[in-house]
């Protein structure tokens, strides 16, 4: 079975220690860096944007997995690319030209994810799994850390699975929101490959330890 991945949120840390924060993942058994960029349109909140990435991606020794909650996110496909970050995810809701999209992020070298709001059918990318490199089934309603996870979660992502498989695609399913040691592993049993965490891991008393834990429960 293929290694399950653990992808932090830095939404959650300590933005005033962030170098702090970025050392504490870079030396963890964390697999990648989850970056998440608001726009306060596509979603009511606003997060960090081009600067605070660049500055991420000069510290952070793990593959940058960028999550845009932003409307048009064609227009920013270049600069996410030139700031270093290695996976660029969507918005299927943000996206009328979804396969365009798709091959504008692979054509600057990136992995192309694109994510689920709870109210969307995973059905809704049947034309599209083969050209997709990650999908973000969100657990929550985009916007805010900390939220409770929604329990319809399982179904999708075991639905999405077989599509997978039914289509022959290689996408990964990435899990997004109130994820913890206690739904972790159902998860993983679902088909999921890789789940973000951000309050679960940032706000506890040891991050690294958290981490570790997360990664032995889904092992
Ligand atoms: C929510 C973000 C998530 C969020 C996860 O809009 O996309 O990545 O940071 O945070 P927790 O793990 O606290 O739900
Ligand atoms: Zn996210």
């Amino acid at each position: 079975m293929s290694k399950k991945i653990i992808a932090p949120s830095l939404l959650a840390s300590d933005f005033a220690n962030l170098q702090h924060e970025i050392e504490m993942v870079n030396q963890s058994e964390a697999d990648w860096f989850h970056l998440d960029i608001m726009d306060g349109l596509f979603v009511p909140n606003i997060s960090f944007g081009m600067p605070i990435v660049e500055a991420i991606a000069k510290y952070a020794k793990k593959p940058l997995d960028t999550h845009l909650m932003i409307v048009d996110p064609d227009r920013y496909i270049k600069t996410f690319a030139d700031l270093g970050v290695n996976h660029l995810t969507v918005h299927y809701e943000a996206c009328p030209h979804l396969h365009r999209t798709l091959q504008a992020i692979k054509a600057e070298g990136m992995k192309a994810g694109v994510a689920l709001n709870p109210h969307t059918s995973i059905n809704l990318l049947e034309d599209t799994i083969q050209d997709i490199d990650i999908v973000i089934v969100m657990s929550v309603n985009p916007g805010f850390g900390g939220q409770s996870f929604i329990e319809n979660t399982y179904l999708k992502v075991r639905d999405l699975k077989n599509l997978i498989e039914r289509k022959n695609s290689s996408a990964l399913i990435e899990i997004d929101g109130g994820v913890n040691a206690t739904n972790a592993k159902k998860l993983i049993d679902y088909g999921a490959d890789a789940l973000v965490a951000g309050s679960f891991v940032f706000k506890s008393e040891h991050p690294t330890e958290t981490i570790k834990q997360l990664k032995e429960v889904i092992a």
